[in-house]
């Protein structure tokens, strides 16, 4: 599926974007902007960035080393 038709940049696209990212830094701050950059793209109309926030967001939960799957506590906090 298309999801930016200035840049032709696909929904798998995207998901291999977050992938690439989490995996080089499982603490980067995904943005539309860093997934353009991470493609060698760059918006046009900007009228798809919703949508490629919506999918980087929904991707990113799905991946094994999402912010969904990190520690919610520090180490040395204990968890009663
Ligand atoms: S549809 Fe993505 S920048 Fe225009």
């Amino acid at each position: 599926m298309i999801v930016c038709s200035c840049s032709m940049i696909s929904a798998k696209d995207i998901a291999e974007a977050v992938s690439t990212l989490r995996t080089k830094d499982p603490f980067v701050v995904l943005t539309p902007g860093l997934i353009y950059r991470t493609l060698g793209k760059r918006p046009s109309c900007g009228s798809c960035l919703p949508l490629i926030a919506q999918l980087m967001v929904g991707y990113d939960e799905q991946g094994p080393s999402s912010a969904a799957s990190l520690p919610r506590h520090s180490p040395n906090e204990r968890q009663d």
